[in-house]
């Protein structure tokens, strides 16, 4: 019986102070911060300052095969069912008046590898492979670096 209350006791002060622990680290439990840094959830956070997207330097691929990173802004350029704006001007229709480059053969190539007469379904959604360049700091360190053939 004894055992059992000491047992209960610890298991109970271990809780609290889990709890408390968790008070005061709005961070959470390990002092683990987010990307949100040590804003509360029930807190709302300033925004972060909006990114600059350098036109003048269009930054190299670190990898063959890379999808070229996006040398421009793209805010309001919608990608849906009804409109791509982005094939306003990189299709191979439109891409020689727009003075910009043409998509690449490879976004005519299907899943079966059938080389069809408009752009594959798969390669639609631009901006699943395709990223604007910002100047922005990392998010988090890294030591990654570009392979030896393209250094
Ligand atoms: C108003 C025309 C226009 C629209 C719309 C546009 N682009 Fe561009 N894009 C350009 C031009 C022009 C360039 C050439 C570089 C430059 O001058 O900025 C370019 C460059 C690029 C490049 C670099 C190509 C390379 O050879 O490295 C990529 C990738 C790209 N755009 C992707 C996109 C995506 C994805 C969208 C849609 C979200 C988009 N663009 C919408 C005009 C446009
Ligand atoms: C599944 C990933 C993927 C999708 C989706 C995709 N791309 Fe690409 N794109 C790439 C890769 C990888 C390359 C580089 C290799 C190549 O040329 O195919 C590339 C190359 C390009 C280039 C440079 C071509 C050149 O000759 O240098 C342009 C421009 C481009 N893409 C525009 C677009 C546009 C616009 C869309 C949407 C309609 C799009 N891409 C969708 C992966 C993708």
């Amino acid at each position: 019986m004894k055992k059992l209350l000491v047992a209960l006791l610890s298991i109970g002060a271990l809780v609290t102070g889990l709890a408390q622990a968790e008070l005061d680290n709005p961070g959470g439990v390990g002092g683990l911060e987010s990307l949100r840094g040590t804003t509360p959830i029930e807190d709302t956070r300033a925004s972060d300052n909006m990114k600059k997207y350098p036109r003048e330097q269009a930054l190299d691929s670190d990898f063959v095969y890379q999808p070229p990173l996006i040398p421009h802004n793209i805010r309001n350029y919608e990608v849906s069912l009804n409109a791509n704006k982005c094939l306003s001007c990189h299709s191979w229709k439109n891409a020689k008046q727009m003075g910009a480059t043409k998509i690449s053969v490879t976004h005519f190539i299907n899943r079966q590898d059938a080389v069809l007469a408009d752009v594959s379904p798969r390669r639609y959604f631009c901006l699943q492979c395709h990223v604007p360049q910002a100047d922005a700091k990392p998010l988090v360190e890294n030591e990654y670096e570009s392979v030896d053939s393209l250094r």
